[in-house]
């Protein structure tokens, strides 16, 4: 069932943990909030399950105004990070838990198949702590969805396994979900987790949702610094319109003359006029790096060029990690596919950038360029 979070807000003394909030969750599918640590994920998703009253706003799911419903009487059920099994009792009675406690005598075969899709059979008799965290975790899974909620609440489920196992669980929750076709709503502050799960995702920074989008239009379309850093890596050049007539804005870096250019559309201006002042992003993927003898200076104005200097060069396997220093912008990242390998470019050459217009996206200067890096968080 779908579910609307209407102007819902939380304030707790005069501290506002989440501001006026309208979300629309669909029906069947898996919706992640994403965001850094204390930006109001947990207290969203504890509305949702009525574990905290809202300060205002409404919670609906479907038609039906849930806001005044206590937490058992909502066909909702959530996952904790801890799962909070029970020691005492083996995996079938963990997950048979839910139906003993409604009074439902013959719980075998739900149980059998509950164990069957998260695919613990063979565990059946043990005791949680006879499990490794990624079981533990399946088995909490069990639990709550032998209830057969209409919507399943996750808060950072995975956040206690480590790197492989949280890589494995998460495509195993995507089969389950895909499987069982409920709306799950999952809480996580790891970016590359919401992306590979969710169909939806919102990005939350203090309180509000910045963007909220399919994860690939979230990457290749940020509209606020915030988003462009928090979600990868952008390199970020200030710059000013110079002409936006047509489908094409044409820009200059401030730093330099160099002239970019970007598809109108993919600027997050309301009304770009020339004059306007912009940061022009692009993905360090999308940029090819040459060496500055070899690349062929004139490109037409077909693509975006930046001339510049190697900083320092990184080999990570799969990819080749440039940082550039470029008049127009210091610290440029550029990652080169391991295909092959020029040995010239080490620290202290002069290279030349270039990347496609089509791969430029410009955001409001009026912003802190730094929100959602790696170093505003320290
Ligand atoms: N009961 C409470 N009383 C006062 N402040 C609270 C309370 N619960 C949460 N907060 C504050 O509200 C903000 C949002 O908290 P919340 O738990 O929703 O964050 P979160 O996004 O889930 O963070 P994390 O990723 O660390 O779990 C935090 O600053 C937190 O300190
Ligand atoms: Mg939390």
């Amino acid at each position: 069932m779908t579910i609307t979070l209407t102007g819902i807000s939380k304030v707790f003394g005069d501290f506002t943990a989440v501001h006026p909030l309208d979300l629309t969750i669909p029906e069947g599918s898996f919706f992640a909030l994403l965001g850094a640590s204390g930006c109001g994920k947990t207290t969203t998703l504890r509305m949702i399950a009525g574990l905290e009253e809202p300060t205002g706003g409404s919670v609906r799911l479907g038609d039906e105004d849930i806001t005044a419903l206590p937490p058992h009487k909502r066909p909702v059920n959530t996952v904790f990070q801890n799962y909070a099994l029970f020691p005492h009792l083996d995996v079938s009675e963990n997950v048979a838990f839910g139906l003993r406690r409604r009074g439902i005598g013959s719980v075998r075969k739900q149980v059998e198949e509950m164990l069957e899709l998260v695919e613990l059979g063979p565990l059946a008799k043990r005791k949680p702590r006879q499990l490794s965290g990624g079981q533990q975790q399946r088995v909490a899974l069990a639990r709550a969805l032998i209830n057969r909620p209409q919507v399943l609440l996750l808060d950072e489920p995975l956040g206690a396994l480590d790197l492989k196992l949280r890589r494995q669980m998460q495509l195993e929750l995507k089969r389950i979900q895909t499987e069982v076709g409920i709306t799950f709503v999952h809480v996580t502050h790891d970016q590359e987790e919401a992306m590979t799960m969710a169909d939806t995702v919102a990005v939350m920074n203090a309180g509000r949702v910045e963007q909220l989008g399919p994860p690939d239009e979230l990457y290749e379309r940020p509209r606020s610094t915030f988003v462009a850093n928090f979600l990868g890596t952008s390199n970020l050049i200030e710059a000013e319109i110079t002409e936006a007539k047509g489908e094409e804005l044409v820009l200059k870096a401030v730093a330099s003359d160099t002239v970019l250019r970007l598809p109108a559309d993919r600027c997050a201006l309301e009304n770009p006029q020339a004059g306007g002042k912009v940061l022009v992003g692009v993905r360090p993927e999308k940029i090819s790096l040459t060496h500055a003898e070899d690349a062929d200076a004139d490109t037409g104005g077909a693509d975006n060029l930046l001339t510049g200097r190697i900083r320092d060069a990184g080999y990570l396997g799969v990819c080749l990690q440039y940082v550039v220093d470029s008049p127009v912008c210091p610290e440029f990242s550029v990652y080169e596919q391991n295909v092959e390998r020029d040995a010239r470019l080490t620290p202290g050459t002069e290279v030349v950038l270039r990347w496609r217009p089509a791969h430029t996206f410009a955001l409001d200067a009026a912003q802190d360029a730094d929100a959602g890096t790696v170093e505003e968080a320290l």
